[in-house]
Formats: structure tokens, C-alpha cells, sequence
């Protein structure tokens, strides 16, 4: 049984303050037993560390939304992976779609980022998912098979164990457009499958791979009652206590 895991983009948002708050309020509204489902919330790097004390006490965790593939050392304007383990963190998102086009990040470069936060002790999050012309083409199983190859070239089926597979249809971001329970549940099978081929049956069946794009309180339980649906990564709906515990509490009812 997988448990699902809810986590939270907060992208390039907040202030100091407003990031703390939403936390505590997170934290308040989702009380300090375990929650049956993971819960984390990623801010920017400048709010780690009071995003994280912020939330001592709850079992939200936090990660970061990424991290550098070189050892600490002359690479001005990066952050190094054990940085990151030093100031709490649990989790680096790596492979956003935003960081794949934006910043022009390649599965070359995902895959040492996500080899580095692995040593360093760091779960990743790792992000795939087509653009809109390539699954108007038919080219989203393509796509995903290049991603995964690509991001996760060199990473054993040990590792697999800390790595967690975020499914974000590039068009269903920030758009207000989801992908149908269906098109979730295809494209989850999908790396289900790509996994038990690639590594074997049980990482398969093991590895939790989350939906993201557009998720909201609305669209949570058809989501995440998806047989392969094991968790969200959640953007815009994740910058508000109100519209982010519906989402934990939906992957709770769906257990
Ligand atoms: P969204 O973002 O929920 O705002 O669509 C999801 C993500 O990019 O992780």
C-alpha cells in the first residue's frame, strides 16, 4: 500500500511572513499526529529555514525546488545539496517543467542533480510531463520515456527508494486546466509500467508517482482515487491554508 503524499510548490511566492504564516497555519490546521498521508511544503531558499521552524512540531516536512549537482565549492549564485540537509530539509523538487524550459535545464543535468541530492541524503521529487503539442502529436509516452531515461541515468533501484515522480502535464500548469482522472490515471500507469520495465516490479509497485497541474480542492478526489494517482504536487493551491487542507484531506479520504 502506498501512502500518499501531498506536497507543496510555493514556486517564486510569499515574503518572509507570508510564507511563515502559511506554514503555521498549516501546521495548526493539520495538528501534530500522523496524518496517514506525507505532507511537505517547498519554499524559496530564503525561507527554508523559517518555513521549517515554522512547522517543527507538525509532520510536515520540507523540501527545496532545487539544488546545484556540484559539490559546495566556487559556483557563484548555486545552493549544494548538503546545504540543504543542513538547514532541515527533506525533499529538492528537481526537473520542474518551469526549470526544464525557463531555465533550460536537460535530463543531463537532472539526472546529476538528482544523483547529488540523493548522497547528500535528500528525497527528490523528480518532475515529468509533455507540453500540449506533444500530446496532440501522440508523443506523451515518448516523452516521458526520454524524461525518465534521461533523469534518471545512473540511479539504482536502491535509490528509487528516496525518490518520489511528480506527473505534470506541462499544459495543466498554472492554467486552470487538469488533466481528466482518466488522462492522470493513463499517463501514472504509464510510469508504473516504465518503471517495472526499466528497474523491476517491485520499485514499480513501491514508487509513489504524484499528479500536478491545477489541482485544487474540486478536483482532488477524482484525482486521487486514481488506482496509480498517488499524491499531488500542488502549485497555485497550495498558497493558502483553505485551499491546500481540502487537498491533504482529500489524499486522507482516499487512502
Ligand atoms: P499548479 O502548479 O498547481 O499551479 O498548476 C503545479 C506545479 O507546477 O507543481
Amino acid at each position: 500500500m502506498r501512502r500518499k503524499f501531498v506536497a507543496g510548490n510555493w514556486k517564486m511566492n510569499t515574503t518572509r511572513q507570508v510564507g511563515v504564516d502559511l506554514a503555521k497555519g498549516l501546521a495548526a490546521a493539520l495538528g501534530t499526529g500522523d496524518l496517514g498521508v506525507d505532507v511537505a511544503v517547498c519554499p524559496p531558499f530564503p525561507y527554508l529555514e523559517a518555513v521549517k521552524s515554522a512547522v517543527a512540531g507538525s509532520a510536515i516536512t520540507v523540501g527545496a525546488q532545487n539544488c546545484y549537482f556540484e559539490k559546495p565549492g566556487a559556483f557563484t549564485g548555486e545552493v549544494a545539496a548538503p546545504m540543504l540537509v543542513d538547514i532541515g530539509c527533506t525533499w529538492v523538487i528537481l526537473g520542474h517543467s518551469e526549470r526544464r524550459a525557463i531555465l533550460g535545464e536537460t535530463d543531463a543535468v537532472i539526472a546529476k542533480k538528482t544523483a547529488t541530492a540523493l548522497s547528500a541524503g535528500l528525497k527528490v521529487i523528480l518532475c515529468v510531463g509533455e507540453q500540449l503539442s506533444e500530446r496532440q502529436a501522440n508523443q506523451t509516452e515518448a516523452v516521458l520515456n526520454t524524461q525518465m531515461s534521461g533523469s534518471l541515468a545512473g540511479i539504482t533501484a536502491e535509490q528509487m527508494a528516496n525518490i518520489v515522480i511528480a506527473y505534470e502535464p506541462v499544459w495543466a500548469i498554472g492554467t486552470g486546466v487538469t488533466a481528466t482522472n482518466e488522462q492522470a490515471q493513463a499517463a501514472h500507469a504509464y510510469l508504473r509500467g516504465w518503471l517495472a520495465k526499466h528497474y523491476n516490479p517491485q520499485v514499480a509497485e513501491v514508487m509513489r508517482i504524484q499528479y500536478g497541474g491545477s489541482v485544487k480542492a474540486s478536483n482532488a478526489d477524482g484525482l486521487l482515487s486514481q488506482p496509480d494517482v498517488d499524491g499531488a504536487l500542488v502549485g497555485g493551491a497550495s498558497l493558502k491554508v483553505d485551499d491546500f487542507v481540502p487537498i491533504v484531506q482529500a489524499a486522507r479520504k482516499s487512502k
